[in-house]
């Protein structure tokens, strides 16, 4: 059961689609003050387990620390941060009493899930105006599909984006790009996608390419396309400020861009240099905006990626005057002291985001106080056009920064992580709280954004990743290079991304199972298991559809890893010489032995998964021809569709197998 409750005059996120019931006062739990900000206070019991936050830090009990939802781009994603690309203010308490909330407040909230007091949980925010709804269930997995429901269907890719992509910032040339994929296909190492980061474009202008090294864009998409490769571009937030660029021009005539208070648009320091920030908050901007699309798609693109959409700010004239003002003034006295200038290194805490306004049903709402709707709105943007102009095609498209709501149109990456192990195991955490939040199309950089990987870091992580919706290894400029080809002995690579495509038809079907219903494709443990008190403890494994559960291996020179088993389960390796191991393990605790270049799966008791023969590509696997893993006798539920139009729902789709 869901119900809401309105405090004060909430700004319309679109975040839920159904009707929920609009009920007075305040839900039956905890309390609530409205005195000086909104403040929800609950006592939680010892075992009481917190879920939720989708793109939060740190674990999938999200107990023992606090997260301050408010979309940052911060890049030391360190245990200490509190802050990161997202807000997903969704939570389910799981204990004594059971229950889901979800905090629609657009602006800065906090969670203290114990941290100030271990057994206190409190969310609160500045201003008292925000929805909140309450689901009740019979568990926290009933929940999440009950809210899950409420805010609408999953976006839904196609099934190329099923495939394995390769991107790197600082990619510029044709002849690099060109280099990718010929040493990929040279090594027969499977590769659906390349990603366009900010240098193919015209001085890094939204919907320009570079004249000079793309004469011919269409002929060189179309040449990619050719060899199998889907090139996804990137879409940044910041419009290039830059008289005779179009979509710079039409948008200052048409009033496209937010505003300062004195009706001037705003300016922020982004990659380009100065840009303006289109207000995707209305509705004619942001159909203005998504429009700039068509342009890519007319070149034969069918893919993007969205960035630095929380959006970011490098720098602002108002924050310059400012930090000039204190220097001059700390100057005055000696000795110097740095502290007294206070550089401060985030937008948010320099004051950059309430310079701005966006133009909401006629009235301008200071950016500060709808901030985290703004990659949301940006995504929204393109994937509100990308219906419009291609009807009948799906289109790849996913996002750094979001909000609930934003999972309708389009999926999302984790951002600029690093080569730690650490980051593996993030990556794994994330995955299940996302889910709960509506986002299922995700995944992180496999091998790390910033710092230097190793062979063994990305093959790790790529074993996890084999599993993730998003598998793209992306990696940040000045870093080593980190392309499956640059490491000894590729055909290790070859083979773990060729089990990828070996699982796409199963992972594809769970995933648009999980879509279609409202469902997961990763839950933790505890929400398959809810009688074992062993479940909630682990962290490090998930639930993978009906039928598997992964654990990977994220420690470096490990040789294999512990495994929790709460039933009995067949332990699959695939093996380097493309052979399978097979092993019937008791419920319990094992030691798993699995080396650098194996993939571990475990099967549930009695499930088989259907299992298809690798390929270079999604479009190239045979999957008339699949065989089936698991248990004698069992059968598995495929569904199937073209991967390209929106006809998911017609009943062709499914077909059984049986072993
Ligand atoms: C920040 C993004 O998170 C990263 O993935 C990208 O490579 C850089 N921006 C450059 O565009």
């Amino acid at each position: 059961m869901i119900q809401k409750y309105i405090f004060g005059s909430p700004f319309p996120t679109d975040a839920v689609t159904a009707q929920v019931p609009q009920v007075p006062g305040v839900p039956p739990y905890g309390t609530f003050s409205l005195s000086g900000g909104f403040r929800f206070t609950y006592t939680m019991g010892a075992d009481d387990i917190v879920y939720g936050l989708g793109a939060a830090n740190r674990g999938i009990n999200k107990r023992g620390y606090r997260y301050v939802n408010s979309c940052t781009d911060d890049t030391m994603h360190s245990e200490a941060i509190q802050s990161m690309y997202a807000a997903h203010n969704f939570i389910i308490v799981s204990g004594r009493e059971t229950f889901g909330l979800f905090f629609d407040y657009p602006s800065s909230i906090t969670f203290d899930i114990g941290y100030t007091r271990m057994d206190t949980l409190t969310v609160f925010c500045p201003r008292c105006d925000l929805a909140l709804y309450l689901v009740e269930g019979d568990s926290p997995y009933d929940i999440v599909r009950q809210f899950r429901r409420a805010i609408g269907r999953s976006y839904i890719p196609p099934k190329f984006a099923f495939g394995f992509g390769q991107s790197r910032w600082g990619y510029k040339t044709q002849a690099e790009f060109r280099t990718v994929v010929e040493r990929y296909r040279a090594l027969h190492i499977p590769l659906d996608m390349l990603y366009l980061d900010i240098d193919y474009m015209d001085h890094y202008k939204d919907f320009t390419v570079n004249p000079e090294e793309f004469p011919d864009f269409p002929g060189f998409v179309s040449d990619m396309a050719d060899q199998g490769v889907h090139l996804v571009p990137i879409i940044d937030a910041g419009v290039k400020v830059e008289e005779g660029y179009d979509v710079y021009d039409e948008g200052v005539e048409k009033g496209y861009f937010c505003k300062r208070a004195d009706g001037s648009e705003f300016l922020a320091a982004v990659w380009p240099g100065y840009t303006h920030f289109p207000d995707v908050l209305d509705p004619e901007a942001r159909a203005w905006f998504g429009e700039k699309y068509r342009r890519l798609i007319d070149a034969g693109v069918d893919g993007f990626w969205n960035d630095m959409n929380e959006p970011s700010i490098f720098y602002t004239p108002e924050y310059a005057e400012q930090f000039r003002a204190k220097l001059e003034a700390a100057l005055k006295t000696v000795p110097f002291n740095p502290n007294a200038v206070g550089a401060k290194p985030k937008p948010e805490a320099r004051g950059e985001y309430e310079l701005f306004y966006h133009h909401v049903d006629g009235r301008q709402v200071r950016h500060d106080l709808v901030h985290n709707l703004y990659g949301y709105n940006m995504t929204r943007a393109a994937g509100e056009a990308l219906e419009r102009i291609a009807p009948d095609k799906r289109m790849l498209l996913f996002s750094r920064s979001s909000y609930i709501g934003m999972h309708r149109y389009g999926g999302i990456w984790t951002g600029d992580n690093r080569s730690w192990w650490s980051h593996i195991l993030l990556n794994l955490k994330m995955m299940a709280s996302l889910n709960m939040c509506g986002f299922l199309y995700a995944g992180a950089d496999l091998g790390g954004f910033g710092d230097n990987t190793t062979r063994d870091l990305l093959l790790r992580w790529l074993a996890l990743g084999v599993f993730t919706p998003l598998m793209r290894d992306h990696t940040a400029l000045g870093t080593r290079e980190q392309e499956c080809y640059q490491f000894e002995d590729p055909e290790d690579f070859r083979h773990v991304i060729g089990v990828r495509y070996r699982l796409v038809p199963y992972l594809y079907s769970e995933y648009m199972k999980a879509a279609l219903n409202d469902d997961m494709y990763f839950k933790p443990l505890a929400f398959v298991y809810p009688e074992d008190p062993m479940a909630p403890q682990v962290e490090d494994q998930l639930m993978l559809g009906d039928q598997c559960m992964i654990a990977p291996v994220y420690v470096q020179n490990a040789r294999g890893r512990y495994v929790y088993l709460p039933e009995e389960m067949l332990f699959v390796k695939f093996l380097a010489d493309g052979t399978l191991s097979q092993e019937v393990l008791a419920p319990g605790h094992h030691y798993v032995e699995v080396a650098l270049n194996e993939v571990p799966l475990f099967i549930r008791r009695g499930r088989c998964i259907p299992l298809a023969e690798a390929a270079e590509t999604v479009a190239a696997l045979d999957t008339a021809h699949l065989t089936l893993l698991g248990w004698d006798g069992a059968s598995y539920e495929l569904y199937e569709d073209d991967g390209v139009s929106r006809s998911y729902d017609d009943p062709a789709n499914y077909r059984t197998l049986t072993k």
